[in-house]
């Protein structure tokens, strides 16, 4: 049992109702699980998995206890956001009219179907949510369109894959994968692992041989330190410093194959400025080597077909940014697409790419701009899509285990988005690692 202030004993003990009750039982069970001996007061911000409260099924609570709680005035303690589209279907917020994909296989279940698309989005609950405080940016990647940051040293409990990397090596503040109702409305979480300074440091020395600098190379750089390193926290050397896109692409790749919450890249990321000052001030346990072998046994796991005819193209794995749609806007002007492309980014940059007039010049190709999920969150590619073309390393592994009893299963060509991009305009791969 974990050491409670008054206030938190009286929570736990049921002095403020069920649900603060039940979010305090779940905190401290979560204490007695990662060994913390103490909560910790958040002064950042979190995000948690809609409508579910993302904690364990033992402490889920009903609809009707959620809006007894809305109806006596509650709110989140922090600043809260809301991860992908809502958990039971994952339907893209925009673009669903394109989306000719059913839920999780379920020929019932289009979610260009508008019906569908109304009970999958299931209001009832983001306004209760939205009521207590939540800005539903409905996104993995929220903190793209968030419009407010935590900054250095605040705790916070965020989710996902490229998003707590973020928060902790980019940004400078702290989290787990802690994001869950009970800590953006209570307000606190276990005090553990990088909650708490010592663990930060790096313990693994990562030296890349090659000067890791393009889009892809960091993508499959970050497949390759998750392999490496699991659950340590490494320090990056031997790479170039990441651009935005270039640090959402090693933040999900690390986390695809490893599991990696924090790293540092001296001279980069905020806690860092020197090899030195990323140990600690200790030598490092190991330094482990990526050298071109490494780097093209990653690429290879991820990019395997046999056929060069690719049957659609799918980009924004993590959720593309805005300078990414600039982009890929002038890449595609005047071009007609082959193939279905479809590109994904956060609900709140939709109308952004909208009035900036990349919307258009996206359907003028023929290609289609969605928002709030992905290929893997929905659970599948649609119908007679056997050869799929991505430049995401975690959307290339978690595809195909959409697929895992299928002999016949999806192929998938992994490369670089110009790569993608060719593809979707001549249906055919000729991408490689160079
Ligand atoms: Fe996001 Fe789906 Fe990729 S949830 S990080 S776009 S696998």
């Amino acid at each position: 049992m974990p050491y409670l202030t008054d206030d938190e004993k009286r929570i736990l003990q049921g002095e403020e109702g069920y649900v603060p009750q039940l979010c305090m039982q779940y905190l401290v069970e979560v204490c007695e699980v990662s060994g913390a001996e103490r909560l910790i007061d958040l002064d950042g911000t979190g995000d948690f998995h809609t409508p579910t409260t993302s904690m364990s099924p033992f402490y889920e609570f009903s609809f009707e206890e959620l809006k007894k709680l809305v109806d006596s005035g509650a709110h989140f303690k922090i600043p809260t956001f809301a991860n992908k589209a809502p958990f039971f279907a994952v339907p893209p917020v925009d673009g669903w009219e394109d989306c000719n994909l059913c839920s999780y296989g379920d020929p019932e279940k289009m979610h260009c179907n508008p019906e569908f698309h109304r009970e999958a989005m299931r209001d009832e609950w983001f306004e209760l949510y939205r009521k207590m405080g939540m800005m539903t940016t409905h996104s993995c990647a929220s903190y793209l369109t968030a419009s407010y940051l935590p900054t250095m040293g605040q705790h916070c409990a965020w989710n996902e894959s490229s998003a707590v990397p973020y928060c902790n090596a980019n940004l400078g503040a702290r989290t787990n994968i802690d994001g869950s109702f009970a800590t953006c409305f209570l307000g606190k979480a276990a005090y553990y692992d990088m909650h708490i300074t010592e663990n930060r440091y790096a313990t693994v020395e990562v030296r890349s041989e090659r000067m890791i600098s393009s889009d892809l190379e960091w993508d499959v750089f970050g497949f390759a330190v998750g392999e490496e390193v699991g659950v340590k926290v490494p320090v990056l050397t031997g790479t170039a410093k990441p651009n935005m896109t270039q640090i959402m692409k090693l933040n999900s790749g690390m986390n695809t194959s490893g599991a990696v919450r924090m790293y540092h890249i001296p001279g980069s990321t905020p806690e860092a400025h020197t090899l030195e000052e990323a140990l600690g001030g200790r030598k490092p346990q190991r330094v482990a080597i990526i050298g071109e072998a490494e780097l093209k046994r990653a690429y290879e796991t991820l990019n395997f077909h046999t056929s060069d005819d690719v049957d659609m193209v799918y980009l924004g794995c993590p959720h593309l940014n805005i300078v990414d749609l600039m982009l890929l806007a002038r890449k595609l002007e005047g071009k007609k697409c082959r193939v279905p492309l479809w590109i994904m980014s956060t609900p709140w940059l939709f109308d952004v790419a909208k009035k900036l007039g990349y919307l258009k010049i996206f359907k003028d190709a023929g290609a289609s701009l969605m928002t709030g999920t992905c290929l893997a969150a929905m659970g599948g590619v649609p119908g007679g899509v056997r050869n799929l073309a991505v430049d995401s390393a975690k959307q290339s592994y978690y595809i195909t285990g959409c697929y895992p009893d299928d002999d016949n299963r999806l192929q998938v060509c992994y490369g670089s988005q110009d790569d993608c991009i060719d593809a979707a305009l001549t249906g055919k791969w000729r991408g490689e690692w160079r």
